[in-house]
């Protein structure tokens, strides 16, 4: 049942293909700060759409969506007060004046000249840099994170001992893997609460489009693009757009991908906790086997080099936390099981078209990292059962390491239970596969619905 095809995105082989919405940004940017068309606009007949001089407000971005256009929208846009590589750097500053944690990494391992050098010395061509802007004042946390990712990959790139050609890839392609946002619509990059499989697909498509807008430029080396395409594949072909797998996966992609999956976990979950970098530890053995394992070994020496420690809860209640991981343990254990009774693992055959292998991959991906993590069985709910009732204060560490690595496999069922949504609208197993899918993935969705309700 499977095509040719390899890549759910093959149609997105143009940047002509592209729904592009980079005007309505501009529109939107232009009620706050200037943007003028820098020359006349025209489209591929010759018509004129805006004159030079002009403001891209909302009416002209409508008009331009419409048509094809003779350039590139940028070609033709001028922007008042435009980012820099010293506001770049200023940004990381910024960041890790915050995130403490990352300021000791950073001092740790002597990195301020090198990054002072990378930052300040990649040339950044006029149409990357007005992205930048655009992405800086209409999205700001995504700019923050574009900063991150490229401090964070640059030091993995540092200590995995890349040359210096290398090292300037990774750090263009941990800074632009996510421009393609910038040409999404922002009706859906706005849209709060549960996104539709089909706006999913539209998010998951940054990754084409970011590559497509790269290759444009001859500055940009093509380890870039590729590395922008492939910084949400896995090695185990869990991830997007291609299922590709570690015998056909660049290095650069794979670097990102890490420092990407880093910064939501340190900004969203342990920002709201007060836990540091080093309680990353556990994350990186239960994924140690979804990037390539140099990136993680390269990433954990430098976290134990750091000298940070693993966060222990202020005023631990060793009781109260073995009860509460307890509960989670068991519904995730019940998610868990329900994954392995439909006997998914048998159905690699049958869900092996471009539409079906990806919920086929991820959802073997939780299983595998459920079992091999030891958060399976009986000999874990027994030992919480007994913290509970006779708490060691000694434990306090081990408990601490367990909480974070049931936070991982937590996030890896809700993102194959969306997987599920996305993907089975469109399968082409066979209806009685599909509904034992459906059965399973429910029961799934139940047990992390009320663990939510619970915790
Ligand atoms: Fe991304």
């Amino acid at each position: 049942m499977s095509n040719n095809s390899d890549n759910i995105f093959d149609d997105l082989d143009d940047l002509d293909k592209v729904d592009d919405h980079y005007a309505e940004h501009l529109a939107e940017l232009d009620e706050s700060k200037d943007v003028l068309s820098s020359n006349d606009i025209v489209n591929t007949k010759g018509v004129l759409l805006c004159k030079k001089g002009m403001h891209i407000n909302k009416n002209t971005a409508e008009k331009l969506v419409q048509h094809k256009l003779s350039q590139p929208l940028e070609n033709n846009i001028m922007l008042s007060d435009s980012i820099d590589a010293a506001m770049l750097l200023e940004k990381l500053h910024q960041q890790l004046d915050t995130y403490q944690d990352c300021r000791t990494i950073h001092d740790k391992m002597a990195f301020e000249m090198l990054t002072k050098k990378t930052f300040m010395f990649t040339r950044l061509n006029p149409a990357i840099i007005q992205k930048l802007t655009v992405i800086n004042e209409q999205m700001p946390e995504q700019l923050d994170k574009a900063v991150f990712c490229a401090w964070l990959s640059l030091l993995i790139a540092v200590e995995m001992g890349l040359d210096k050609d290398t090292r300037q890839q990774v750090y263009l392609a941990g800074l632009l893997h996510d421009m393609g946002f910038v040409h999404l619509s922002p009706d859906i990059l706005n849209k709060k609460g549960a996104l539709t499989p089909e706006e999913w697909r539209a998010i998951q498509s940054h990754v084409v489009i970011g590559k497509l807008l790269l290759e444009q430029y001859n500055d940009i080396p093509r380890e870039v693009s590729q590395a922008v395409l492939e910084h949400h594949e896995r090695c185990d072909g869990s991830g997007y757009p291609a299922n590709k797998n570690d015998t056909t996966l660049g290095l650069i992609g794979q670097i990102v991908g890490v420092a990407d999956s880093i910064y939501a976990i340190r900004t969203k979950q342990f920002e709201r906790h007060g836990r540091n970098m080093y309680d990353l530890l556990p994350y990186l053995q239960m994924n140690s086997k979804t990037h390539f394992y140099d990136v993680y070994k390269a990433l954990n020496s430098i976290l134990k080099f750091s000298g940070l420690k693993l966060t222990l809860p202020q005023h631990a209640n060793i009781s109260e936390q073995a009860k509460n991981l307890f509960v989670r343990s068991q519904a995730l254990n019940h998610a868990v099981s329900a994954l392995h009774q439909c006997n998914i693992l048998d159905m690699a055959d049958e869900l092996s078209s471009n539409k079906d292998r990806s919920l086929y991959k991820i959802s073997t991906h939780v299983m595998s990292m459920s079992n091999e993590s030891g958060l399976v069985g009986e000999d874990l709910h027994t030992w919480l059962k007994q913290l509970a009732s006779d708490p060691d204060p000694q434990a306090a560490a081990e408990l601490n390491e367990i909480e974070l690595m049931l936070n991982e496999l937590h996030w890896q069922l809700k993102n194959a239970s969306r997987a599920c949504d996305e993907s089975l609208d469109k399968s082409e197993a066979s209806a009685q596969t599909q509904f034992k899918l459906r059965e399973a993935y429910n029961t799934v969705s139940l047990s992390l619905g009320e663990l939510e309700e619970k915790v």
